[in-house]
């Protein structure tokens, strides 16, 4: 069995495909000793990736607005045993009505409704955020104004709900990571000699109907992002090392907004493919940003 962990979660914008770009631009080698904080963690794909890979990292510090997201990472690394007798429950129940798509389609829709009441025992909340992750269209995650989760059932016939092997991993890896729930800013009190920063903004939409950046209540518009370029100038101050990804709104019409904002650092523009977009014909290969404060090493 291997033994690395990966990402439980599927989480638009997931950074999977673009860790070789990431590791190009790394300011640490594999075995350096440093902390490395992610104030907007999602799935964490990066953050399992340095788990994997840097077996001398110190300390991990992540971060999320999302209170059920954060829910669920702390109940994987406190909880996972309860967590993976509820999810196998589940999974079998929804396994066998397979064949009788209204029942299915109740089911779903049932969690989705328990989910939003926020009354569940902190276990099943997480187990809740997990079966709908893995049932729910496209793996999306998005909510409406006053903040209940509104994403329909996927078309999965016996999606994978509860990968036991992983989660116990997962919870293995977790140990040694401090997790945290609010805004990206809170991070900073946690960095502390060599500690690098990844930062994985909603990105800003490529154009108007491309908009998709309502992960939580409120969106992150463009004061956002000026506010976290406040937020990387500090970082820079302080001699912290950081990556910063985003969308590149200058391909597909002049938009020299991230170009202008960012314009003291290096940015990079990377191939990547965006699977967010509910039209298969529109999800080809795009260039995201990939902005740093130091030159590439590699
Ligand atoms: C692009 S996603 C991160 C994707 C992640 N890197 C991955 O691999 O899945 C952006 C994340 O930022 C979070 N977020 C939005 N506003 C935030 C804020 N002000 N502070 C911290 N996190 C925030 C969202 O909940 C979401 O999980």
């Amino acid at each position: 069995m291997s033994k690395q962990v990966k990402p439980f979660l599927k989480w638009a914008g997931g950074k999977t495909q673009l860790l070789s770009d990431i590791e190009q631009r790394f300011p640490y080698a594999k075995e350096e000793t440093f902390t490395f904080i992610e104030p907007f963690v999602g799935s964490g794909a990066v953050l399992f990736w340095i788990l994997n890979h840097f077996p001398n990292v110190q300390q991990c510090i992540i971060n999320d607005i999302n209170t059920d997201l954060i829910n669920t990472y702390h109940t994987i690394r406190n909880d996972v045993g309860a967590l993976i007798e509820q999810l196998d429950v589940w999974q079998s129940e929804y396994h066998a009505l397979t064949l009788d798509a209204e029942r299915k389609k109740a089911y779903y829709y049932q969690k989705r409704t328990d989910f939003n009441t926020k009354e569940q025992p902190q276990i099943q909340q997480a187990a809740l955020f997990i079966f709908l992750n893995r049932t729910c269209f496209n793996g999306l995650y998005r909510v409406n104004r006053s903040g209940g989760f509104n994403v329909p059932i996927g078309s999965y016939k016996t999606p994978k709900i509860c990968d036991a092997p992983n989660l116990k991993k997962v919870s293995e890896a977790l140990q040694k990571v401090i997790i945290l729930q609010g805004d990206f800013k809170q991070t900073l009190e946690h960095a502390q000699g060599n500690t690098m920063f990844y930062l994985d903004p909603p990105y800003k939409p490529l154009n108007a109907s491309s908009s998709f950046n309502a992960y939580a209540k409120g969106e992150f518009n463009d004061d956002e992002q000026r506010r976290l370029k406040n937020f990387c100038d500090t970082l820079s101050e302080q001699n912290h090392p950081w990556i910063l990804s985003n969308s590149d709104v200058n391909q597909m019409e002049e938009n020299n907004f991230f170009d202008e904002l960012y314009d003291d650092y290096h940015i990079n523009r990377v191939l990547a493919k965006r699977a967010i977009n509910s039209n298969s014909a529109k999800r080809g290969c795009i260039h995201e940003l990939l902005i740093t404060n130091q030159a590439a090493t590699a």
